[in-house]
């Protein structure tokens, strides 16, 4: 097996206050990232620069981190917390500010790199040490070594380095309650599809099914709530938390397949958001096991005690409806990029471009 987790993970309500210690001891200069409303109407930025104040911590705030950040804006936060001689950066978000959040952890310690030199991952200096507090529950980006970002031609690409790693990730679901309803359901079905894919994985272990399994146990009733538009107890915000978590655990440890590549040139093209995008394919991928290899994929089903139909039926009542039509060029455009890709091979079994390629006219 292979299994590498540095970061320390904090959740829980009230996880912050619990811990508050721990940002007195990263230094006395704080840079904060964070977008236009997420930090503020989640609660978690009041939280944090109170306690900056209690310590006599000085702090700037950078809130201009957008959906799928592209990487000028890690660059620029990254040479702001430079020039502001930051100890520490904190990324107060969801998904998009905690992936930038990371790349501009590396920018601050090497304020030269460009776009490319990030791309290239070469960097001379560790990155400052980054904490992260999560404001949405799905993407699981607290604890992965990954920085997803939009390149200068507008394609969403990663970078994945042991320098991304967070030091804490603070999660408490209370800051989940401002989310909207259709952030809510999308970023959940994000983590179900983190929790699916890393399973379904070439990679996938003995450790990282446990947290896809334990994942999805937690998560898929609450899905059931979410479908039929139900309040959420403290409870339930909890668990879809902590199964996002897990989904991230497991993600790290396999990296996600072609759902999630796939997924990405939905949400570049046509503005879906990403675990819409991605949870398009979710049942493409639970139909090719069953098919491919019906062993493996019942081993799950029954792990999970959920009857693959049933799953299948839930995943489309949490999709929304959406009027796009690939025409036969788009799709034949769209091939080369998964011809030699990474997300695709890690498909368990042996998928290949032919099997994208039947995928997207079927959809
Ligand atoms: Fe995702």
């Amino acid at each position: 097996m292979k299994h590498y987790m540095p970061t320390r993970i904090l959740t829980g309500i009230g996880i912050l206050q619990k811990h508050k210690d721990v940002f007195n001891k990263l230094g006395k200069r704080a840079y904060v990232i964070t977008s236009r409303s997420s930090g503020r109407l989640s609660g978690a930025l009041d939280d944090l620069l109170d306690i900056f104040k209690e310590y006599g911590i000085g702090y700037a705030v950078f809130d201009q981190i957008s959906q799928n950040p592209t990487v000028v804006s890690c660059i620029e936060a990254g040479r702001n917390a430079n020039d502001f001689e930051a100890d520490f950066i904190v990324g107060v978000g969801g998904g998009s500010v905690l992936d930038a959040s990371k790349t501009a952890a590396v920018v601050a310690a090497n304020p030269e790199l460009t776009e490319e030199l990030i791309y290239r991952q070469t960097w001379d200096s560790k990155p400052i040490p980054l904490v992260l507090i999560g404001t949405t529950a799905g993407t699981g980006s607290e604890v992965t070594y990954v920085s997803v970002m939009t390149n200068k031609d507008g394609i969403k690409k990663s970078i994945h380095n042991d320098d991304l790693y967070a030091r804490y990730a603070f999660g408490d679901p209370d800051y989940t309650v401002s989310m909207p309803e259709h952030v809510r359901i999308s970023t959940a079905i994000d983590a179900l599809a983190h929790l699916l894919e890393s399973y379904f994985n070439n990679n996938a272990n003995d450790i990282s099914r446990a947290y896809s399994i334990q994942g999805v146990r937690l998560l898929y009733p609450k899905l059931k709530l979410l479908a039929d538009r139900q309040e959420l107890t403290d409870e339930d915000r909890e668990a879809i938390y902590d199964a996002s978590i897990l989904g991230g655990l497991a993600i790290n440890t396999t990296g996600t397949v072609f759902c999630h590549t796939l997924g990405y040139y939905f949400t570049e093209r046509y503005h879906l958001l990403h675990g819409f995008a991605c949870a398009l394919f979710t049942n493409e991928l639970l139909d090719y096991e069953y098919e491919n290899h019906p062993e493996y994929a019942r081993e799950f089903f029954e792990a999970v005690q959920i009857d693959k139909e049933e799953m299948k039926e839930r995943i489309r009542s949490l999709l929304p409806e959406t009027k796009i039509h690939l025409s036969e060029e788009e799709i034949k455009a769209m091939l080369p990029r998964y011809t030699d890709n990474g997300s695709v091979k890690n498909t368990y079994g042996t998928m290949t471009v032919d099997d994208i390629e039947r995928i997207l006219k079927r959809l």
